[in-house]
């Protein structure tokens, strides 16, 4: 079981930002990952469709063999976290609870930002998760559709994004907002616009980052973290065409060491009772 590799899924090169600090904080693990990019975005689709290919991409992790799945998806924790938990028998976390406490803990203000997709504002999930912890915070929820297209096309450093960011983000940030929550795993690659537009007083909460505090500590009270090193190459996948995902891989991870393949959509297929 150790040394077997942990699963991550997302509907694109979101995730990639969750991917990162698990193996910068875990650089023994293995790691395998799949992008939905033939599907992404999932922000804009029905709930039954996110609960279908979510479950899909867990069935493929499953036919991995991984030991642990990292819902590394925002808009995916929200709307098929609790069901993929009863689906599997191995450990499985999401990307929002990590986020939320970290936010919970950091605003003094009790003003607290979520930039997330339609679906994930929609779902409500991030204020349930904030103000089941504090009440008195206040959330405010700003959809961003646009940004996961621009990170998936990977033109996330250009002029034209940085001034679409300034306009998605024109009036988002209330006077005492001190505190930011990217609920997307997306968003991390524009962090830079992002901070700029909102101020640097404001700490932006990546949630990749923290969930991987969270990976490591399901490993332990499991007993299954890799005792030596497994990981050389990260096996990653797409539903979509490898070239683009390979770029953003190599540029987001800093390593060549990625083993990127392109899988149909046939092959995620589940069989239908
Ligand atoms: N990266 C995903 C998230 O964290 C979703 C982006 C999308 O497919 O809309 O919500």
């Amino acid at each position: 079981m150790m040394n077997k590799p942990i699963g991550l899924l997302d509907s694109g090169v979101g995730g990639l930002t969750v991917l990162k600090a698990v193996t910068d904080r875990l650089p023994n693990e293995s790691i395998v990952y799949i992008g939905d990019t033939k599907r992404c975005p999932y922000g804009n689709r029905s709930k039954e469709e996110i609960i279908e290919y979510t479950l899909e991409l867990v069935q493929f992790l499953m036919d991995q063999h991984v030991k642990m799945i990292v819902v590394a998806c925002n808009t995916a924790t929200a709307h098929t976290l609790e069901i993929v938990k009863k689906k599997v028998d191995i450990p499985v976390i999401g990307v929002i609870e990590p986020g939320s406490e970290a936010a919970v803990r950091l605003t003094t203000s009790k003003e607290v930002g979520v930039l997330a997709t339609v679906s994930t504002v929609d779902s409500g999930f991030y204020e349930k998760s904030i103000l089941g912890k504090d009440e008195s915070i206040h959330v405010k929820s700003l959809a961003c559709p646009k940004f996961v297209d621009i990170v998936e096309k990977n033109v996330y450093e250009t002029v034209e994004v940085k001034k679409i960011v300034e306009k998605s983000l024109e009036s988002f940030k209330t006077e005492n907002m001190d505190t930011v929550i990217l609920g997307c795993t997306h968003f991390p690659l524009l962090t830079p616009f992002i901070q700029e537009r909102l101020g640097i007083e404001v700490a932006l909460i990546d949630s990749g980052a923290l969930t991987s505090h969270e990976v490591e500590k399901v490993l332990k009270a499991f007993k299954i973290e890799a005792r030596a090193v497994n990981a050389s190459v990260i096996d990653i996948y797409t539903t979509g065409p490898e070239e683009t995902f390979r770029t953003i891989a190599q540029n987001w991870l800093q390593t060549s060491q990625l083993n990127v393949r392109s899988i149909s959509l046939e092959r995620l297929e589940l069989p239908h009772d």
